[in-house]
């Protein structure tokens, strides 16, 4: 069996729909300024119109244009939301795919590094059985709300980010990276059901989220292992969890700002052996990004242009 997998490689049966993930990586590197947003998203229209046809995130284009995915990523989801069922769909089903995207990462760990200590495959495979737990758990949850597999695109940004051919950095990525990314998303999905109620969700959720934090764990404990007495290696791998955090960070939705989408999980960060230091400094590193008012305003002119071009179409149509 082949060692390093490209993401492109991932196999998936009829049901899933892949996407370009150009425009989740897009986000991490734009910049505080409305124009510079909506001229990007603008160019990226076409690509982004083409992932939803057919999906259940047609109707959130449509009604958003281009920036139906800052509306679904960046703002919080409120229980009055009109469009609430459709982005509790979304996100639970971007979860599904993160969940088979990280059982994927943690077996090809196992797979792509045969020189590895025997407590590290036994680690891997421990992540991968809890990995496989949590794709169905989120299957069930996706029916529970009323959707199924399929129903959105798939990107594979999580695993393209994540998955470095270099062991220390391979769990920076997934197991501290990827796996922090799940903690502050299921303390904040726990929050959501909480609020409305919904004791299903939460209690799965709950459940999910103390097997992540292990996951972590792992990560924290194998990258100081496999650079123990390598300071320079340490150092680049660091380096490299830094960059992957950006990209996870989506443009600040996911960050210590006030106005974050998906507030950090402090303490279960710190339960999962990440320090304080590294904590703020992944709630800082997207502090130069667009504010929550530069996104809406960006979405509010994207969203308006996008009606009046349809609007022109139809007439253009009529005559
Ligand atoms: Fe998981
Ligand atoms: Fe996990």
């Amino acid at each position: 069996m082949k060692r390093f997998i490209d993401h492109e490689e991932l196999a998936r049966d009829s049901r899933f729909i892949r996407q370009d993930g150009a425009a989740n990586s897009v986000l991490a590197s734009l910049p505080d300024d409305v124009d510079t947003v909506v001229d990007i998203f603008e160019q990226l229209a076409p690509m982004i119109e083409k992932a939803t046809r057919g999906t259940a995130a047609e109707p959130l284009y449509e009604e958003y244009g281009p920036a139906y995915n800052l509306v679904v990523l960046n703002e919080p989801i409120h229980p009055d939301d009109p469009a609430l069922v459709n982005r509790l769909r979304f996100r639970l089903h971007g979860i599904l795919i993160g969940e088979l995207q990280a059982l994927e990462g943690a077996s090809r760990s196992l797979w792509d590094f045969p020189e590895a200590p025997w407590e590290f495959k036994m680690n891997m495979a421990r992540q991968a059985w809890d990995e496989a737990r949590h794709v169905q758990i989120y299957e069930k949850l996706l029916q529970y709300m009323g959707g199924e597999i399929g129903d959105y695109p798939e990107n594979t940004f999580l695993f393209e980010c994540a998955c470095s051919e270099d062991p220390a950095m391979r769990v920076a990525g997934v197991n501290r990276g990827l796996e922090g990314l799940a903690c502050d998303v299921f303390r904040d999905l726990i929050r959501y059901a909480e609020k409305v109620g919904d004791d299903t969700i939460k209690q799965a959720v709950d459940f999910v989220l103390a097997d992540e934090i292990t996951h972590v764990r792992f990560g924290s404990n194998w990258v100081k292992e496999f650079t123990k007495d390598d300071p320079d290696y340490f150092k680049r791998t660091q380096e490299f969890r830094r960059e992957v955090d950006k990209r996870f960070s989506f443009g600040g939705a996911r960050s210590a700002r006030e106005d974050a989408a998906i507030p950090l999980a402090v303490q279960d960060r710190l339960e999962a052996g990440f320090t304080a230091e590294e904590i703020d400094e992944i709630g800082a590193l997207s502090v130069g990004g667009p504010s929550r008012e530069t996104l809406r305003e960006a979405a509010r002119i994207l969203a308006e242009r996008h009606r009046a071009k349809k609007a022109q179409q139809k007439q253009t149509a009529a005559e």
